[in-house]
């Protein structure tokens, strides 16, 4: 395990904050975290745990110890004739471990294709895109508790998943280390072109009959031309989650704005597009300051270069508040603010 004092963030969040930490481990297995944990100039330190930073908004330096998860590896640990169960170290990146998926002909991740971040936090917050979320092909999760320092096993049913939730963000919430991640991936796959856009980009590239490799590409083209490539230009993906409202918001809003994005959920209620209804409100592509919403897709908060976290988190609670008065809708953020 290696160690780092005085240890600068900027290459380790997509934001590209340059804030510091008192403290980084490089977290390589789970025996590292025990030892940090024992070590006795480190063990009362506040802690962070951090996988590919692709999901957080530092607004201040670290006082205490962030734990770097770099536990990788990618196995098949077991199989039957239509599935194989497919275990990831949860330091990994995310899109290596589709990229893998992909080439060996297992389905049910493709449409996650390109996600930045790291494999434990798929799971963390129920990582989705273009009709699949991570609960469909989810099995279980090995974590470290960090007070005890025992190994617990998390099953799809033990981890409370929602629409970007997971007991790991609410009830649990910074006790448990993720170490490794085990899905469900079909031999025999049926692909999900259900999301307009998928078919729409399938057919712009002559593809009649798709397999998971098209629908990859499909989605990593959809990606590449809607959302800022943070080693580029920092950003975190959404910054806000869509809001779900009862039918009789919908109903009412509806009638008032006639245009409004929505899509009916399973439990009854109304989705609507956060994207557009921030566009509403004159946010797209306006730059305030080091930062500002994205030309493409008003979702996403970017870094023009030298924001700092205050500058941008200030900037979605004014979205924030303006997307209220207009709609009275409250959005609530995605991204993580430390
Ligand atoms: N829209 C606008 N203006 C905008 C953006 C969007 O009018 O500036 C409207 C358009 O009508 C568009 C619709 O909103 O058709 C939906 O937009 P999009 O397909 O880009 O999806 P989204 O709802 O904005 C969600 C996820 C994304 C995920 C896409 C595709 C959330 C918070 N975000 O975005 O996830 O890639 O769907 O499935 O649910 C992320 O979580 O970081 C993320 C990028």
């Amino acid at each position: 395990m290696k160690l780092h004092k005085h240890f600068s963030l900027r290459a380790l969040n997509t934001f590209g904050m340059g804030v510091k930490a008192d403290w980084l481990a490089e977290i390589v297995t789970v025996e590292d975290i025990r030892h940090v944990l024992r070590e006795p100039d480190l063990q009362h330190l506040e802690r962070l745990v951090l996988g590919g930073g692709s999901n957080i908004l530092f607004t201040r330096s670290v006082e205490g110890i962030v734990l770097h998860n770099r536990i990788g590896g990618i196995e098949t640990v077991r199989e039957d004739d239509d599935h194989a169960w497919v275990r990831a170290g949860a330091g990994g990146s995310w899109h290596e471990l589709v990229e893998w998926a992909v080439e060996r002909g297992l389905g049910g991740i493709e449409n996650l294709s390109l996600i930045p971040g790291s494999v434990g936090a798929g799971p963390m917050q129920n990582i989705g895109a273009y009709g699949v979320e991570l609960k469909d092909v989810f099995d279980n999760l090995e974590a470290l508790h960090l007070g005890t320092m025992d190994m617990h096993t998390f099953r799809n049913s033990d981890c409370a998943f929602g629409y970007r939730e997971s007991v790991f963000k609410h009830a649990l919430k910074n006790q448990f280390f993720i170490t490794a991640v085990t899905l469900r991936l079909s031999k025999k796959p049926v692909v999900n072109t259900a999301y307009g856009a998928i078919a729409q980009e399938l057919k712009r590239m002559g593809v009649a009959v798709p397999g998971i490799l098209d629908v990859s590409r499909a989605v990593m083209q959809i990606r590449r031309s809607k959302l800022p490539d943070p080693a580029v230009l920092g950003n975190a993906g959404s910054f806000f989650k869509n809001p779900e409202v009862d039918p009789e918001v919908f109903e009412r809003l509806s009638g008032l704005h006639p245009g409004l994005v929505a899509y009916p959920m399973p439990s009854g209620k109304v989705k609507l597009a956060a994207g557009w209804l921030i566009e509403q409100c004159g946010w797209k592509g306006r730059v305030v300051g080091h930062t500002g919403a994205h030309k493409d897709q008003a979702l996403v908060l970017v870094n023009y270069g030298h924001a700092s976290g205050t500058e941008i988190y200030e900037l979605a609670l004014q979205i924030r508040n303006s997307v209220h008065e207009r709609f009275g809708v409250l959005i609530d953020l995605e991204v993580n603010v430390y």
